[in-house]
């Protein structure tokens, strides 16, 4: 039984019910162990585009692949039974146009057992995430700060200051009428993460957004310690994972060089005992 009472793995529908409830507790997970090590705790797993830089070292996200997607989604999907799966859609693999999107998605979701896909845009992505829903498969939106667009943007910055609040409200409202389940809210200034979570329908999922959206989702790897290349602002760490990591193979490094590993319980004698 999970906190909500439910036995079956969550689907997109449990998280839109969530709507200014308990909030919606979101991580993402890119390998199976991490994927069961979470999936008692939280509603929903990401299977984020995030993986090229946390597992694969690449300099931004552009770089994903559809291929890394569905490796990694199915690796994750094996390690789940409560947490709703959601899979990121990779750089150009849907921006084209409705019919690619869905081509795509499709493939995604038969390929990994995906309850829905996560795409960003707003207002200019609308009639993609309606197409998609239309079509049997659920969306979550990513608004404000979206990654895939770092050249445009000029670097990952906050979006939706001053005057520029009102086209990010535009594109939550675009998101939620065109059938979104929830939306991401990435970087964008706490007032305003507030005012959208009062406006729309939808649950808001913050990242660098505000205590007050109706969920938060964050890096596994940032907030176990584990990702330590740079941390932003919005990341708290909440486990020390990659020093402890590094202290575990120093140590392993020089027992092995003192010959103090393997001990006389790791080893095996040349007879069985009876
Ligand atoms: O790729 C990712 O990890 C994400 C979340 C941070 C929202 O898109
Ligand atoms: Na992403």
């Amino acid at each position: 039984m999970s906190a909500t009472g439910t036995t079956r793995q969550k689907m997109p529908s449990d998280i839109a019910a969530m709507k200014g409830g308990a909030p919606v507790v979101c991580l993402t997970a890119y390998t199976t162990p991490m994927a069961r090590m979470m999936d008692a705790h939280v509603d929903l797993v990401l299977v984020g585009d995030s993986v090229g830089m946390v597992l694969h070292g690449l300099p931004s996200t552009l770089g994903v692949t559809m291929e890394m997607m569905i490796l990694h989604g199915r690796a994750v999907a094996r390690g789940l039974q409560n947490a709703c799966l959601v899979i990121d859609m990779p750089f150009g693999s849907y921006e084209e146009s409705p019919a690619q999107a869905f081509r795509n998605a499709a493939r995604l979701m038969s390929e990994t057992g995906a309850g829905a896909v996560k795409l960003e845009g707003g207002q200019h992505m609308a009639e993609t995430i309606a197409f998609l829903v239309q079509r049997g498969i659920p969306v979550m939106a990513h608004i404000g700060l979206t990654p895939q667009s770092v050249n445009v943007f000029g670097g990952y910055k906050v979006q939706g200051r001053g005057e520029d609040g009102a086209r990010l409200m535009k594109d939550a409202m675009a998101v939620e009428k065109a059938g979104a389940f929830a939306v991401v809210l990435e970087k964008v200034p706490a007032s305003l993460a507030d005012r959208i979570t009062a406006e729309v329908s939808i649950p808001t999922v913050g990242i660098g957004a505000s205590a007050g959206c109706d969920g938060q989702v964050l890096v596994v790897d940032d907030m176990l310690g584990l990702f330590t290349a740079f941390k932003p602002k919005f990341v708290k760490r909440y486990g020390t994972l990659g020093e402890q990591g590094e202290a575990a193979i120093a140590a392993y490094a020089a027992e092995v060089r003192a010959r103090a590993f393997p001990a006389p319980e790791h080893i095996f004698a040349d007879e069985v005992k009876k």
